[in-house]
């Protein structure tokens, strides 16, 4: 009787579930908690059957932790702890995901908050620039929890790789919501009446006319418009050298060509190599050398350069490739080998002498708790500051425009540029930014910016289209290699008669 009874229950269950049970996908998705010697993609062949898979177990993961935080949020594919609990899709959302899955869209990895997602794009990955831009993101996050900030990097020092991933977005319709530009004539290389969005309702709606100084906002408009809210001035001709060994050989920064030489001389008998440099992504070389033109020609002839004004034929020219190479024969013979921050451990390991990089450099060595920096103008540049900026500007169509013009309002904001810049080794664009969160070098430039010569820097985007700023410094990437001073100086001057301003 009892069986009996046990029976009809069975039966009367299964009659109930049954259904439920057989319209359920086959296979449903699955916690997992990572255990010592996992990575992703040995996750996603165990479960899913394939380690390329791999990307669609971070996004379910990552979208469950909006939801869930006892779930892991995966920053980098590569780290994932022990005892972090993952999701594991389906085979079937595995698929799907697999299917439209680009690994150019950084953003396809994370979460959408309630309010969406904040796609970054920027180059910002080195030591301090990470730190100064996620100051900002903290401060974003405070502001709109509601919003998955995505920090869409790509490494490569000024925007080398960057800035080729981001065009091929914006030409296929694909932009992330929100990008590092800097502020001059670089914009013009992004086709702004196709591609991006003026951003004149937020200067007006945040007084940043106010807020900047005139200079700038010249910098700024282009085609009678904002394209992008800048969030620092950085300096480009800093001479960096370690203290430590100055003292030991008792020297003192070089002021002009003669004393670089002298120093190097004193610190190659030392055993210590005078010049470090990295030039192996291709924009450093055109970095150094227009702080070596202005050094070389002065203030208003370096600007003149790039109107016109300057012939690329003038001896000036010669004379500071001249002085350019004697430099390059101090330095470090591996440089090719070299980005500007590995070679900068030199400097910090006291191997190396000096070094010309811009103020990224300050923010740099903070992160690494490196103290025993001092910094001078590089030679001929006292009373110059060779200048660029950075701002974040807005594509047309981008997927989260109001995110992006908050993202905007916080890059403007005071809050924001105090938050950033301390972090990055730069000055607030800001003028009211408080002097007493910055290190002594921040503050040794503010001074400098508010009483210098400014000029525009061309290796960063200010002084000249993107595509004569490339030939410029493609030619000095080969004047390194080749050290000819006449093959270099008519490059110059043919990149100068490309970019139409020469004759
Ligand atoms: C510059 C940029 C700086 C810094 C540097 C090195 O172009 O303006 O903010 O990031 O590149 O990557």
């Amino acid at each position: 009787m009892k069986k009996l009874f046990s029976l009809i229950m069975i039966m009367a269950l299964l009659a109930v579930f049954a259904p439920v049970v057989s319209a359920a996908p086959p296979a449903q998705g699955q916690e997992y908690i990572v255990t010592a010697g996992d990575w992703l993609s040995k996750v996603a062949d165990k479960y899913l059957g394939n380690p390329q898979a791999w990307p669609a177990v971070m996004s379910a993961t990552n979208q469950k932790n909006l939801e869930d935080s006892t779930f892991a949020k995966i920053a980098n594919a590569d780290l994932i702890e022990p005892g972090w609990k993952l999701w594991v899709p389906s085979m079937e959302e595995a698929e799907a995901f697999l299917a439209t899955y680009d690994p150019g869209k950084p953003e396809l990895l994370f979460g959408k908050g309630a309010a969406g997602q904040l796609v970054v794009g920027s180059w910002w990955t080195a030591g301090g620039e990470a730190e100064g831009l996620n100051g900002m993101f903290k401060i974003y996050k405070e502001k709109y929890p509601d919003v998955e900030i995505v920090n869409a990097t790509v490494a490569g020092g000024a925007g080398t790789n960057f800035k080729a991933v981001l065009k091929t977005r914006l030409i296929g319709g694909d932009p992330p919501d929100t990008f590092q530009l800097h502020a001059g004539l670089e914009v013009e290389g992004y086709s702004p009446e196709q591609y991006l969005e003026p951003v004149d309702d937020i200067y007006a709606s945040e007084g940043l006319e106010e807020a900047f100084p005139a200079d700038l906002l010249t910098l700024l408009k282009y085609e009678d418009h904002y394209w992008g809210v800048p969030v620092n001035i950085h300096r480009s001709n800093v001479l960096w050298y370690n203290k430590a060994v100055f003292e030991a050989n008792s020297l003192t920064p070089p002021s002009d060509f003669d004393e670089f030489k002298t120093v190097a001389e004193a610190l190659k008998a030392a055993g210590i190599t005078p010049f470090v440099l990295g030039t192996k992504d291709g924009w450093e070389a055109g970095h150094i050398f227009e702080d070596i033109l202005a050094g070389t020609l002065g203030a208003e002839k370096y600007s003149g350069l790039w109107t016109g004004d300057t012939p690329w034929t003038d001896p000036g020219v010669t004379q500071a490739l001249e002085n350019f190479k004697m430099m390059l024969s101090y330095a470090n013979p591996d440089h090719s080998a070299h980005t500007w921050d590995s070679a900068g451990e030199f400097l910090i390991a006291g191997t190396g002498g000096m070094m010309i990089m811009g103020d990224w450099t300050d923010g740099w060595f903070t992160s690494k708790g490196f103290t025993g920096y001092g910094w001078a103008p590089p030679p001929g540049t006292k009373g110059i500051f060779v200048a660029l900026s950075d701002s974040f500007a807005m594509p047309k169509n981008a997927p989260n425009e109001e995110n992006a013009g908050n993202w905007l309002k916080v890059c403007g904001s005071l809050e924001g540029q105090e938050a950033f810049n301390p972090q990055k080794g730069s000055i607030c664009a800001r003028t009211d930014c408080d002097p007493a969160l910055f290190n002594a070098y921040l503050q040794s430039a503010m001074v400098d910016w508010s009483q210098d010569a400014i000029v525009a820097s061309v290796a960063h985007g200010a002084a000249a289209y993107e595509s004569w700023a490339t030939d410029y410094k493609d030619v000095l990437t080969l004047f390194v290699a080749s050290g000819d001073v006449a093959a270099a100086q008519a490059g110059l001057q043919q990149a100068c008669v490309d970019a139409g301003i020469c004759q």
